[in-house]
């Protein structure tokens, strides 16, 4: 199949809307990281991306709708809390995982009841919601267990040829996935993934948010994940990545010690200055790593790296979310030095 390249203009999206509504996939642009977008209420449709991902079934997709007054079309028993999140978080990089109705088919919720909802504010993918007149089920455009695409280069290289077409809207503002919860109670969330909305600003509307504990460990093997993705090995390039916690000393020392013939490292902007081995850089604080780190993992893969050290973020803050991304790709392999 020939996947056709579309601008952002009205015209263009127009062409993608009707490829939404025809039933076929179409990779676009969000404030996060791309998505492979097909319509949410169309099961057959739905079905092409799962296929074209190479996706576990039971691994279910977000929702994206225009507006979070439409998420009553399609799911039940909103509690006030979700009301009182989408008024401080809607449009943005936040999923609220709620009780779904029949217009969404199991196939959509990887045969859960719930369904993750969000509302992006990305103009691009906004105005294709509007254009389609149909809810968006989108995962990130990447083929499945490889880092998300933060360009419509990257959706290209992972998905041309097997989709309808890519939206080009440029490079991906924050770089990471939303931040994915649940609702517990009328006054507690739980983060499931961690993204660009923190913890700390979940507690401006919320009185208690608790971290999932398989955000930063291993799930035992027999025990259940509250969100069916943290199962799965992850965001993860060809290269074998190992996580090395500590000062840039130590860090350097043991690079010298570990080197291989393809060896790289993934360290801060501050770093660089004199590092003597072959490195890239991912930015200097949480949110330029947050930006930076999945392009940064695909490079690793086009320079031929077969081992990378990665210098582990901090994981304040949005830092948390860069931490989880960089173990799930490390396979919780955590040097601490
Ligand atoms: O920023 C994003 O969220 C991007 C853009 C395209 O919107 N989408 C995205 O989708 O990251 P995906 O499919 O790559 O990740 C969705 C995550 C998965 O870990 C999935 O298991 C979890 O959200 N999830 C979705 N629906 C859920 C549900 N009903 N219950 C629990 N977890 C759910
Ligand atoms: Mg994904």
């Amino acid at each position: 199949m020939e996947t056709l390249f579309l601008d952002s203009s009205e015209k263009q999206l127009e062409i993608a809307a009707e490829i939404i509504r025809s039933g076929r996939l179409v990779g676009i642009p969000t404030e996060t990281v791309y998505g492979l977008g097909a319509d949410a209420s169309n099961e057959a449709a739905v079905a092409k991306i799962f296929e074209a991902k190479g996706r576990p079934a039971d691994n279910p997709l977000i929702v994206h709708l225009a507006d979070f007054s439409q998420a009553a079309d399609y799911t039940h028993d909103i509690p006030q809390l979700a009301y009182a999140l989408a008024e401080r978080f809607c449009p943005g990089p936040l999923t609220m995982v709620l009780p779904k109705n029949e217009r969404i088919p199991k196939i959509t919720s990887g045969g859960l009841d719930t369904v993750g909802i969000r509302v992006p504010s990305h103009p691009v993918m906004h105005r294709l919601i509007e254009l389609s007149g149909r809810p968006i089920a989108a995962p990130s455009a990447n083929i499945s267990g490889y880092p998300s695409p933060t360009s419509a280069q990257h959706v290209m290289r992972d998905m041309g040829g097997k989709i309808a077409a890519v939206v080009d809207g440029g490079q991906s503002e924050i770089g990471l996935e939303s931040t994915v919860i649940a609702i517990e109670n009328e006054n507690t969330a739980r983060i499931l993934r961690p993204g660009y909305v923190t913890r700390e600003m979940l507690l401006e509307v919320c009185s208690k948010v608790i971290v999932d504990r398989a955000i930063l460990n291993e799930l035992e093997s027999g025990e259940t994940a509250a969100s069916p993705g943290m199962k799965y090995k992850h965001y993860s390039p060809r290269a074998d990545i190992v996580m090395v916690e500590g000062e840039l000393r130590a860090f350097t020392d043991y690079v010298g010690e570990n080197l291989t013939d393809n060896t790289y490292s993934l360290i801060f902007d501050g770093d660089a200055q004199g590092f003597p081995y072959r490195y890239l850089t991912y930015g200097a604080d949480s949110a330029a790593q947050a930006r930076l780190l999945f392009q940064r993992l695909r490079e690793l893969d086009d320079v031929g790296a077969d081992k990378v050290f990665v210098r582990a973020p901090s994981p304040e803050g949005v830092g948390l979310a860069v931490y989880n991304r960089l173990i799930r790709a490390a396979g919780f392999e955590v040097i601490r030095i």
